[in-house]
């Protein structure tokens, strides 16, 4: 070995410089990402030499539709590419998820949480029907709106940051809330009571009907949520009457085209029974067409309530509005409106049975005033004059989307499958084929519950997949413990038969779903909040009036500024954190050590965390977000000292 002494001579360096350079290179490279590579001879199949599995932004550049999925239980939505089933996302909405910085501690956040009238704050919820913002009835990729059915709350979330925006709270009921549907100019979206109800007394003196607390029957009806929305509209809910009657309501669709300006809904229990059995008392259940303009003739001609709880939210009687009626398979739960408005598909759970109902048969039965009786006043009009089909397709129908040649799709919960079949009328030009016949039949792993073809539910259905959301995946993935995940499945249906293409297991528990073309959400993703030209200095503000340490911090790779503050022992701190972050994908966190704080910071992004400081001691907080390399030493401390032991001389400030 020789040695190049002359090198060594030349190189007099102290252990000081090295450690400086040292650290200068280390902050260098990740601060600044200057890339220094070792210097590595390839030699034949030297792992450096691997190709890599696939070119760089394959999925980026091949995924055709964005799915947004309710996520059940999980209280927000699941977001996945389509065709790759490869997941990219959770927006939490109605339950607490600390990944992405959806806690309670930002005021902001919690305001969502906080009921508006008792000022619990609710961190749970079960999401439904995702409903997708459009114009004319297509998807215009600006948010989508989605209901909570345990507590009776619609969210909207934009489509820009994928994160929520809006949460408004149903007055007047006790949760339980189920269909949901924003209409074709995102004016207005209706929201179905499930869950009957004993209302407030004045609704039940509006309504004339005395509901026993035990007894029943109880009543129930829909909320009526105008929208901000028409082009430059802020999206603003707001929820501005309610129609209530006998009845229970189920799905909904806010009709278009040859139904446009119709309410139409479903109820399961027109028995308006108590308990399972009985809800299966008769024959059939009805389907109802509500007259949206009825409704607001009827708040214009004052008819109708107010309560105390909500006095801006109109409650109107079914007796006041034009509402008809019409018998469907028992205990309906799919009820879809085909592209032009003019079918109503719905399904009987409870039988074999799909029906199409005609929009403009239903307009003629109601000019003709052709009814074959009536049930608490509502004329019902005659089953044959507004059925156009009767299908009997099979065990356990459940839900019906559309494609863009003209055929409905049914899944089916009992048999495991999905049926195709053409349908009638302007639809016969597209397919030729006989209408209401099956066309085809694919098997699901198992059990559908809901299923999704992108824009099936609007007026422009994109079609080629058909996505079965399946509640049981039993036998399809590796075991682990009772609960199996949710299975999701992919079919082309643009050949017959339709061709399984890929499964993929998410978490519970999907309800419905939408897909929308990457197309009309990619070019509006935020990539980081823009920040203001001047932030908060950093600095720590000690307010002895109201026991309150206001903490302003900067967050940024690799360190808080200031990185450590003093507070006395049950105050209140408010920490204004600023990611001065303008790099995409550079989130950052912050967890503070046995508290019940944390959250996450995304680039750019300006919140406030507010805290009681009621444990004494040395707390350290850190990033608990993997931003750089040095992201372990990004980290600082909170010193709280009993009151007794704390002087002003302990306040703490960061050196500038
Ligand atoms: Cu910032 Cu980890």
């Amino acid at each position: 070995m020789t040695v190049d002494t002359q090198a060594v001579k030349k190189a007099v360096i102290t252990p000081g410089i090295v450690t400086a350079l040292v650290l200068g290179l280390i902050v260098g490279v990740v601060t600044f990402g200057i890339v220094l590579r070792p210097e590595v001879t390839l030699t034949g199949d030297s792992q450096f030499n691997r190709p890599y599995p696939l070119p760089h932004q394959y999925w980026a550049t091949t995924d055709e539709f964005y799915v947004f999925a309710s996520g059940g239980q999980q209280g927000g939505f699941y977001v996945y590419g389509v065709p790759s089933m490869k997941y990219l996302s959770e927006i939490p909405i109605f339950a607490t998820d600390q990944a992405w910085g959806w806690t309670p501690e930002n005021p902001e956040i919690r305001s969502l949480f906080t009921n508006p009238w008792t000022g619990e704050i609710v961190e749970r919820g079960d999401t439904h029907h995702p409903s997708m913002s459009k114009t004319d009835g297509v998807y215009d990729g600006r948010w989508i709106f989605i209901n909570d059915k345990m507590f009776g709350r619609v969210a909207r979330v934009g489509l820009d940051t994928f994160r929520t925006e809006q949460v408004v709270w149903m007055p007047n009921i006790t949760g339980g809330v189920h269909g949901f549907s924003v209409g074709p100019q995102t004016e207005l979206a209706i929201l179905n009571i499930e869950h009957e109800q004993v209302p407030d007394p004045v609704i039940q003196d509006h309504l004339g009907i005395e509901v026993d607390l035990i007894n029943g029957p109880y009543i129930a009806g829909f909320n009526g949520i105008v929208i901000d929305g028409a082009p430059g509209g802020d999206g603003t809910m707001d929820v501005s009457w309610q129609v209530w009657g006998p009845w229970h309501h189920d799905m909904v669709r806010v009709g278009w085209g040859e139904s446009d300006g119709w309410i139409i809904n479903t109820a399961y229990n027109t028995e308006r029974a108590m308990s399972s059995i009985p809800m299966f008392g008769r024959e059939n259940d009805y389907l109802y067409f509500w007259n949206r303009a009825s409704i607001e003739q009827a708040i214009a001609d004052g008819k109708y309530v107010t309560t105390e709880q909500a006095p801006d939210v109109a409650v109107v009687s079914w007796k006041d509005v034009e509402v008809y009626m019409t018998e469907i398979p028992l205990n309906p739960h799919g009820l879809d409106v085909s592209p032009t408005g003019k079918y109503i598909l719905t399904s009987g759970k409870a039988t074999t049975l799909i029906v199409a109902v005609d929009m403009n048969m239903v307009l003629e039965a109601i000019e003709k005033e052709d009814f074959q009786g009536e049930e608490y006043g509502v004329p019902i009009l005659t089953t044959e004059s507004v059925r156009e089909a009767t299908m009997d397709l099979g065990l356990g129908p459940t839900h019906i989307e559309f494609d863009d040649k003209g055929f409905a799709y049914i899944g089916f919960f009992v048999d495991s499958d999905a049926k195709k079949v053409p349908m009638g009328g302007p639809y016969t030009e597209k397919h030729g084929m006989e209408p209401w016949k099956v066309a085809d039949v694919f098997p699901a792993h198992y059990s559908i519950g809901h299923i999704m073809i992108p824009g099936g539910d609007s007026a422009q259905p994109y079609g080629k997949y058909f996505i079965a959301m399946n509640k049981l995946a039993k036998d399809t993935f590796l075991p682990h413990g009772p609960l199996i995940t949710e299975s999701h499945e992919l079919f082309s249906i643009g050949e017959v038969p339709a061709k399984m293409i890929d499964q993929m297991a998410l978490g519970p528990e999907s309800h419905y779903a939408q897909a929308i073309p990457v197309s009309l959400v990619t070019p509006n993703v935020l990539a980081v909040y823009s920040l203001p030209a001047q932030t908060e200095h950093p600095r720590v503000e000690y307010d002895y009036t109201n026991e309150v340490v206001n903490v302003y911090m900067d967050v940024v790779r690799s360190w808080f500024t200031p990185d450590m503050f003093t507070v006395p022992q049950g105050w209140h701190v408010n920490m204004h954190l600023t990611s001065q972050e303008q790099a995409m994908d550079i989130t950052h966190g912050l967890a503070v050590d046995n508290y019940n704080v944390v959250t996450s910071i995304d680039p750019g992004e300006i919140k406030t965390i507010e805290f009681v400081a009621d444990k004494e001691g040395v707390h350290w907080f850190y990033c608990n977000w993997f931003c750089s390399e040095l992201h372990m030493e990004m980290r600082g401390r909170m010193i709280v000292i009993p009151q007794d032991e704390w002087s002003a001389e302990q306040e703490w400030q960061p050196a500038s």
